[in-house]
Formats: structure tokens, C-alpha cells, sequence
């Protein structure tokens, strides 16, 4: 299969981003038969408010994220998404095939338009970079391409779709079809506000980091909300209590998750023991991940030449879809 994904750098990953995202990734990167590409979706970071003094180094923290949790640079094509201009050139064919109309029911769109700013023509177009993004990496019109990705981004996948047929129809068969491959996770909720999303917009203490500390992750457990107002009757579970042991699920063992389980189901479980109990889950998961993130972030040598190789061969890659997309569409 061929399988495209890319991740926006906008500050360390969280554990949403790693149940949601990567750790599809690193199983899809463990079977030979996929050709899998991954990338830093650094042009796309530039639709939301960033900081030009430290954006090379919030790009350069995530791909040394991704590769101390285990992204295999010599299985998978690893590349930053503005390394390959191509992207770009892709993007304004598919512009000027693309209806005014389909972006402006892009949900993800209106939800960050709500609150009455003046959106920026980058955020409106965001989607058809995306799409660019993605088909950019086809083989031919016939082979699908499989993206990896969480819920909320399947409507940008569908106008993929849509784009790919559109150009398609006027230039002739070019594009296959793009299929998301969705992750079975439910989504992570916040720590401090489980009716709500993880995600570190609404504080540091909502959200865990893979980075964080084990202090640090004690406590922000700690302060972690459980059952809020009257007690729950015994095998009733809150949204916070649910979201510790959907934590506790994916990095603690089923030894543990039974116990506390069972403990649950009749009433006698005591938060103040389940709490450290997740905390100590989660750190010891990552804890060779912060060392090899730290050996990393020491040597940028290395984290410059493994993403040179990466460009290198996505431009490999590329070629032939450019050259096929410039005939078709008469300007070359
Ligand atoms: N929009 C995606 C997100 O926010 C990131 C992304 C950009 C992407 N280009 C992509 C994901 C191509 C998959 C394929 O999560």
C-alpha cells in the first residue's frame, strides 16, 4: 500500500497526538509491503499564529519527536513538507480546479472562523495543500493512496477526493482514489475538563506530554478531575474517570487494568490509588523515548542529514507526478 500522513509542528506531542496519529504510523511502517511516507507539515503550521524566531526549531523538535518515538527513517520517506516545493506547484493546479463553494463548507474552517477573526486566504486553502499533499505521492490513477488520520480530518480527505476527479475529468485520469486509514482510539479528553477534547489550547494541564516529565505527569494526574458532583453509583463511569483508564489501557497492563477494573465495577476503587497507578504507566512507556529524545536534540547533525536523505527522496518521488500534472494541464 501506499500510505501518506504528515503532522503540523505546533509545539510537543501530546498524548492525543500519538493515540490518534503516530503510533498508527510506527505499525504501518513495520510492514515491508507499505510504502509509507511521512512528513512535517511545517507550511501547513503557518496558517495559525506562530512565532518566525522560533519556527525552525518547533519543526526541528518535531521531527526529532518523531524519530526518538521510533519513525524509521530507512523504511519510511521522512521529509519536511517546504523541502519539497513541488507541494506548492501541486496546490495551485488544484486551486484552479476548486470551487469557492467546497472550501467554505469546510467544518474545520468554520470552527476556526467562529469567533469572528478575519481568516487568512491560507487557512480558506489549507485543505487544497493538503490534497496536494497527499495525491503529490500517487504511482498512477488506478493505485489508491491511504492516508492515516484522526476523525476530524476525513472531510479534508473526501475533497481530496473530490479535487482528484474534478482535475481528473478535465485533464484526463491522473489522480486514484485516497483512502483514510482511521484510527480506532476515541478521542483522549482533558484532564481537567473531560467533556471537552484533549488539547493544549486550554492549558498545560489539560494535556499530557510524551516529553513530560514523571513528576510532572504525577501531577497533572493528581489534579485530574474524577467524579464531579454526587458520587456515581459503583460500575457508573464519569467522563474523568473514564479518561484515566483509557490512559491506563494504552500504556498500562492488562494485569493492572483488570484489577482496577474489577475494583471499579463493585465500588471500592480509590482514585488516589488509580492516579499514581496511570501516572507510573505512562512515564515508564516513554521513558526510552525522552532519552533518545534528548540524545537527539545533542546532535543535529545527524537530525539535519536523516531529513536531507528524506527530501532527497521524496524529490525522487515527486518527479514523476509533476512531470505527468505540468503535460496535462497544457503549461509545459
Ligand atoms: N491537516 C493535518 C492535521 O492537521 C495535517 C496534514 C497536512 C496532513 N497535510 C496532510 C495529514 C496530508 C495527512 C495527509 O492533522
Amino acid at each position: 500500500m501506499i500510505i501518506l500522513s504528515g503532522i503540523q509542528p505546533s509545539g510537543r506531542l501530546h498524548i492525543g497526538n500519538y493515540l490518534g496519529a503516530v503510533r498508527n504510523w510506527l505499525t504501518l511502517q513495520e510492514d515491508a509491503a507499505n510504502a509509507c511516507r511521512f512528513f512535517l507539515a511545517d507550511w501547513h503550521s503557518l496558517t495559525e499564529a506562530f512565532d518566525p524566531t522560533t519556527k525552525a526549531a518547533q519543526v526541528r523538535e518535531l521531527a526529532v519527536e518523531l524519530l526518538a518515538l521510533g519513525v524509521d527513517p530507512e523504511r519510511v520517506v521522512f521529509f519536511r513538507q517546504s523541502d519539497i516545493h513541488e507541494h506548492l506547484e501541486l496546490a495551485w493546479y488544484l486551486t484552479c480546479v476548486t470551487p469557492v463553494g467546497e472550501l467554505e463548507r469546510m467544518t474545520q474552517f468554520k470552527d476556526k472562523t467562529a469567533h469572528g477573526e478575519s481568516p487568512s486566504v491560507g487557512l480558506f486553502t489549507y485543505p487544497v495543500l493538503m490534497a496536494a499533499d497527499v495525491l503529490m505521492y500517487r504511482t498512477n490513477a488506478a493505485e489508491p493512496v491511504h492516508v492515516p488520520v484522526g476523525h476530524d480530518q476525513v472531510q479534508h480527505l473526501e475533497l481530496t477526493n473530490d479535487l482528484a476527479r474534478r482535475f481528473n475529468n478535465r485533464f484526463g485520469a491522473t489522480f486514484p482514489e485516497v483512502q483514510p486509514l482511521l484510527t480506532s482510539t476515541a478521542r483522549v479528553m482533558s484532564l481537567k475538563d473531560p467533556t471537552r477534547k484533549m488539547s493544549k489550547s486550554h492549558g498545560p494541564d489539560h494535556c499530557l506530554f510524551l516529553n513530560d516529565a514523571p513528576e510532572e505527569v504525577e501531577r497533572k494526574l493528581r489534579s485530574a478531575v474524577t467524579d464531579v458532583g454526587s458520587p456515581t453509583s459503583p460500575g457508573d463511569m464519569s467522563p474523568g474517570v473514564a479518561t484515566l483508564f483509557s490512559i491506563l489501557e494504552a500504556f498500562g497492563t492488562p494485569d493492572e487494568m483488570a484489577h482496577f477494573r474489577a475494583q471499579h465495577a463493585n465500588g471500592t476503587i480509590k482514585y488516589s490509588e488509580l492516579k499514581p497507578a496511570v501516572a507510573r504507566a505512562f512515564a515508564e512507556y516513554f521513558g526510552a523515548f525522552r532519552e533518545s529524545k534528548r540524545a537527539l536534540l545533542a546532535d543535529p547533525a545527524r537530525v539535519d542529514a536523516i531529513l536531507a536523505q528524506g527530501a532527497e527522496r521524496a524529490h525522487t518521488l515527486v518527479a514523476s507526478t509533476m512531470q505527468a500534472v505540468r503535460t496535462r494541464v497544457g503549461i509545459r
